[in-house]
């Protein structure tokens, strides 16, 4: 059998609709769907790298920046949601590929989309220690600094250097605790997720609502700074610029990691109890959402104070300080926002990423022990319990900058395959049932391509790297062992 041996839909259709020993529990409704979404995408990019990207990138056009990254994410999720209603199982990009572009694209895929799902939770993960180590200092509890710091950093472009630091241990706690919840339960995953998302939301409607009042416009102004030269320490010109046109390409190259989370809906397909009509919902409502808060929330941090004050770890924290007394209270509330906000999105990407191999397994790709559902808790719970001891590993060992390239590239990566994938579907295909059709094709999938395409390409080089490594590590997986293994080769070959 060939490389690019297609699943047929018809297997597909099957799957969605079966029950038996190893199928999940179907308990969440389209607000469930909503909040997972959101819970997965607010976090670490709006509470954190927002500021820097302002600071040495884009200034107040930062808010450019996010409606560049907001049209490539709304392209793919158009093109999401046109899969999920017609596909809804677990594998969400995966089992897109699968079906569409054959077997081999469709492992590219998900070994792709762990750099999406497990990397960023250990990513949001390392967010959340720093927020969670300042608040226990500031309560008199500190976290010495060898067990809340990365052992590892980047030195130049590649070089990981030991930093004397032994683990980032509240990042590796913080991922172990939210493993055990999901191995208990996804109904109980979900209310703890929504409880989270509305503290969250509440937070951020506060800080924009409050925060506009307190907005000096003369920070607005120049809107788009002129370009600058970026000099080294010795005030030598290093050849790169910032601001400008091409400083809102770079920023929105940052802070597209702000949008993740939006496609870990359609991970939770089998879980759904209408799938066909509550995942294009849950897709496109969280991410709408998401849009228009990120958009106001930019204005507002830009509003508040020079933007060239925001390069720190809390720039929301920073922004809200700059208004002086009127909102002390509000700068209390947006560090236990951030806190909460930040664990759901490592909750929602723990969640995502067993069920990806869940569903590799069931293809045999995988060793079937990924495939494993606990026969009370109706939860993958190997696959969960095995992405749960990596991820906090990896949280425990590098520092965040590194993890969040690897996660936009990889991500970026899937969104461009899941985009080509509708298009070519829509000609290979014409007669399938489409519960969602995605609109103005083939406009909307080639505007994806390519907005998600030039992004990729504004990442730094040592990220294309890195991701080529990671390909070739899946490369050599597959033909060692899914090739071999593939269920649909053996039925087919
Ligand atoms: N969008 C998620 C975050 O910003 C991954 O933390």
């Amino acid at each position: 059998m060939g490389l690019f041996v297609k699943k047929p839909m018809s297997i597909l259709m099957q799957e969605a609709s079966g029950e038996g020993e190893n199928s999940l529990k179907r308990s969440l409704t389209a607000l469930n769907l909503t909040a997972l979404g959101i819970g997965a995408i607010i976090g670490a990019g709006i509470f954190v790298l927002t500021g820097t990207a302002a600071a040495t990138h884009a200034g107040p056009a930062i808010v450019i920046s996010f409606i560049f990254a907001g049209l490539g994410c709304a392209f793919a999720g158009l093109c999401y949601a046109e899969f999920a209603s017609m596909i809804p199982i677990a594998g969400s990009a995966y089992t897109y590929g699968y079906a569409t572009l054959g077997e081999f694209f469709a492992w590219i895929i998900g070994w792709d989309l762990i750099l999406e799902y497990l990397f960023a939770a250990s990513t949001v993960a390392v967010g959340w220690s720093g927020y969670f180590s300042r608040i226990m200092n500031d309560l008199g509890f500190p976290i010495p600094a060898a067990l809340a710091n990365a052992p590892y950093r980047v030195e130049g472009t590649h070089d990981l250097i030991r930093t004397g630091a032994i683990v980032n241990l509240p990042a590796v706690v913080l991922v172990l605790a939210l493993t055990a919840l999901l191995v208990i339960g996804i109904k109980e995953s979900a209310r703890f997720n929504n409880a989270i998302v509305a503290v969250k939301l509440v937070i951020v409607l506060l800080v924009i609502g409050f925060g506009f009042m307190f907005v000096n416009q003369a920070n607005w102004h120049p809107f788009i700074p002129a370009i600058e030269a970026v000099k080294d320490a010795a005030g030598v010109d290093t050849g790169v610029t910032k601001f400008g046109w091409p400083g809102i390409f770079a920023g929105a190259g940052v802070i597209f990691f702000a949008y993740i989370g939006f496609d870990a809906v359609s991970t939770a397909a089998q879980e759904a109890k209408n799938p066909k009509r509550d995942l294009p919902i849950g897709i496109l409502a969280s991410l709408a959402i998401c849009t228009v808060l990120y958009i106001l929330m930019a204005l507002v941090m830009t509003g508040l104070t020079p933007f060239r004050n925001l390069a720190v770890p809390d720039p929301v924290y920073v922004a809200l300080d700059a208004a002086g007394p009127g909102l002390a209270w509000l700068k209390y509330l947006t560090t236990i926002g951030a806190i909460a906000g930040l664990a759901s999105v490592v909750l929602v990407m723990l969640m995502g990423q067993p069920r990806i191999f869940y569903a590799m397994s069931r293809d045999g790709l995988l060793p079937p022990m990924f495939g494993k559902v606990h026969p009370k808790f109706k939860t993958p719970y190997l696959a969960t319990i095995v992405t749960g001891i990596v991820a906090a590993a990896v949280a425990g060992a590098f520092p965040i900058g590194l993890l969040g390239e690897l996660v936009s590239i990889g991500t970026l990566l899937a969104f461009v395959i899941v985009c080509a994938g509708i298009l070519v579907l829509r000609y290979a295909q014409p007669e399938l049932h489409r519960p969602f059709r995605t609109p103005f094709v083939p406009f909307v999938p080639i505007g994806g391509v390519l907005v998600c395409g030039w992004l990729m390409y504004n990442l730094p080089r040592d990220t294309w790297l890195r991701l080529i490594v990671w390909m070739a590590i899946g490369l050599a997986i597959y033909f060692l062992y899914g090739r071999t293994h593939s269920k649909l080769q053996k039925t087919q070959g």
